[in-house]
This record gives C-alpha cells, sequence and structure tokens, in this order.
C-alpha cells in the first residue's frame, strides 16, 4: 500500500527503513535509548579510534599486549589453514596479530557496518599481509548477512574473532544469541576468540568512559549529528551533555546523553519531547566476571579452553570451542 509523500518519517531517501524503524521506536520508549551502531559513520569510526589512544581507555593496550603476549598459544589453539571472521571488524587494528602469528591463515573475513572502517581495514591487511585472502562483508552482524564463499581454498576450521569487548554492548540474551549464531557461523569444529572487559571497581570504569580530553563525550554527541546528518533529524547539540555511569546491579557501564533543557526533537515528520533531565540512553557495555562469561558462553554452546587475563585484573582474551 502507498505511503502519503513526505508525511511519515521513512521518506528520507537513503535511510534503510529497518535501521529509521529502530530510530522511531527507540525514541518512542518511556526510557529514549537508540542502538550504539548509530555511533558509527564516517566522524563517528574516527572518534572511536581516537579513544583508543586515550590514556583513561584501558581496552586496546591491554587487550594488545595479551594478543602479543599469547601469540603462540593463540596458533596452537587455532592449527593450521584456519579461516577468521570477526563480527565488527572495525578498521582490525589487532588483527594483525593474530594473523600473523597463524600458520598459513586461509582467510580472513571482516565483517563491518561502516564501510570507511571497512575499506580501511582491507587496506591495512592488504600491506601488512599481501599474500592473505581477504573477503570483506559490509554488514549489519546483528542482522542475518551472507558470507561470501572462499574459491579454491583448502582450510581446516572457522574461527571466529571478536576483541575489544564488543560482546560488551548487548544485553545478556541478546549476547547469548550472538555467541550462539557465531558457533552457527564458525560451523562443526568452530573456534571463538573473544576479548571480553571485567568487572572493576566504578572509579576506573567511569574514568575510562569520560576522558580528559573530552572525546568519549564528542562521540556520544556525534550520534545525534549522525542522526541529523543522515535521518533528517534536528538535534540541537549545545542542549545535551554526556554522562557515563556505572550501573553496579547490572555490571554495566551505561552511556547517556542529557537533556541540558526541556526541547523538542523532530525527526522527519515525527517529534518526540525531552524533558530537562530526562537521558537518551546510547550505550551498554556491560563487564564480566569470569566466571560468569565461561557460563554465558556455555549456554550459547561454547566450552571454555584458554583464559589469559593482564596483571592489572583489567581485561581478559578466551577462547572456546564448540562443544556438543
Ligand atoms: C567498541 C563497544 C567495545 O564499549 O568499550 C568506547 C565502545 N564506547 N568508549 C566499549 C566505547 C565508549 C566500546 N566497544
Amino acid at each position: 500500500m502507498a505511503r502519503d509523500a513526505g508525511t511519515s518519517a521513512f521518506d528520507i531517501p537513503s535511510v534503510d527503513p529497518a535501521l529509521m524503524s529502530e530510530v522511531l521506536e527507540g525514541l518512542s520508549r518511556p526510557q529514549k535509548a537508540l542502538p550504539p551502531k548509530l555511533f558509527y559513520d564516517e566522524r563517528g569510526s574516527r572518534l572511536f579510534e581516537l579513544i583508543c589512544e586515550q590514556p583513561e581507555y584501558y581496552i586496546p593496550a591491554t587487550e594488545t599486549a595479551l594478543l602479543r603476549a599469547h601469540a603462540a598459544d593463540l596458533a596452537a589453539f587455532c592449527g593450521p589453514r584456519c579461516v577468521v571472521l570477526e563480527p565488527g571488524a572495525g578498521t582490525a587494528e589487532k588483527t594483525p596479530i593474530l594473523l600473523g602469528a597463524l600458520d598459513q591463515p586461509a582467510a580472513y573475513m571482516p565483517i563491518e557496518i561502516s564501510e570507511t572502517a571497512l575499506d580501511i581495514c582491507v587496506n591495512n591487511l592488504a600491506s601488512l599481509m599481501p599474500g592473505l585472502r581477504v573477503h570483506p562483508v559490509c554488514a549489519d552482524f546483528t542482522r542475518p548477512f551472507g558470507l561470501p564463499r572462499i574459491e579454491n581454498a583448502h582450510w581446516r576450521r572457522r574461527v571466529v574473532f571478536v576483541p575489544g569487548s564488543t560482546i560488551g554492548n548487548f544485553e545478556p540474551l541478546m549476547a547469548r544469541r550472538l555467541l550462539a549464531e557465531w558457533q552457527a557461523l564458525a560451523g562443526p569444529h568452530g573456534a571463538l576468540i573473544i576479548g571480553v572487559d571485567l568487572r572493576k571497581p566504578r572509579a576506573i570504569l567511569e574514568r575510562a568512559y569520560d576522558d580528559e580530553a573530552g572525546v568519549t563525550a564528542a562521540f556520544n554527541l556525534n550520534m545525534l549529528e549522525h542522526l541529523n546528518r543522515d535521518f533528517g533529524a534536528n538535534f540541537n547539540l549545545d542542549g545535551f551533555a554526556h554522562r557515563a555511569i556505572f550501573n553496579d546491579e547490572l555490571s554495566r557501564i551505561e552511556m547517556h546523553l542529557v537533556s541540558k533543557r526541556p526541547q523538542r526533537v523532530r525527526i522527519g515528520s515525527r517529534s518526540f519531547v525531552f524533558a530537562a533531565g530526562e537521558t537518551l540512553h546510547t550505550e551498554n557495555s556491560y563487564k564480566y566476571t569470569p566466571a560468569d562469561f565461561a557460563e554465558l558462553a556455555l549456554s550459547a554452546g561454547w566450552g571454555r579452553r584458554e583464559l589469559w587475563i593482564d596483571d592489572g585484573d583489567l581485561f581478559s582474551l578466551q577462547c572456546f570451542e564448540a562443544i556438543g
């Protein structure tokens, strides 16, 4: 059935209707919320790279050190000729550490929503590992996507690699669903190598998500700019402030954008009212104990084989195999 032109927020050309529905549905909830994948437009992807250089944001440095320290163990765990799949690869900064250590990797498949990030990832790997087959997939990994066929490659095992605590962005039920999907993706003798951020004192966490230089604040606010530019919204960026708080009960860092005053925001033909102090919830970043994560993964059919933690108890690198 035809819709009236110009009367629907869906009529902005080039906006994926499914994503637009997610936006409108999120803004219609009593606690307004938007999915963190909306951070990653071109500017957002660049801001995320900058976050990774902030001293308070301990994840990249800690994980990189763990990958380097255990590169040989990872290669032994994976075995020769494996295919590495990376959901949410971004620019894949750390992936060369793994790929470089592996015995004759058969192929690498980054799955990434941001075209900009995916381009950088592919170019990076082409220059670092010229002989490697790279098959990029530009897709939202939380939705069904197809994998390219690997022609003429003789491979032994599929390994799903999810560094950076990407899994932390998802609520436990969704995290379990994704872990189960990755098991289907990896197949019968599949493996999973995953970076999982650990529960730790509130002060360390809140600083990590509200750095001194204000990069995380800019990253959070950029979601509104993304909505303005690509979804026809009219958010006033001066009207919102960044907030990061640790929700101890749910063991997650929450990022919000706090409305500084009462205001109304338009998206297409829809409009949404914000009270002063009302928040738009933009991200959860769950923090696990090693035992809690093993239990979650087990419920999705993964048995843990390796667990490595840095000396500061900040971050973990974990290896799993499909069971059953
Ligand atoms: C990319 C989801 C792992 O949750 O730590 C960084 C994103 N948000 N600072 C995280 C993020 C704010 C990051 N992940």
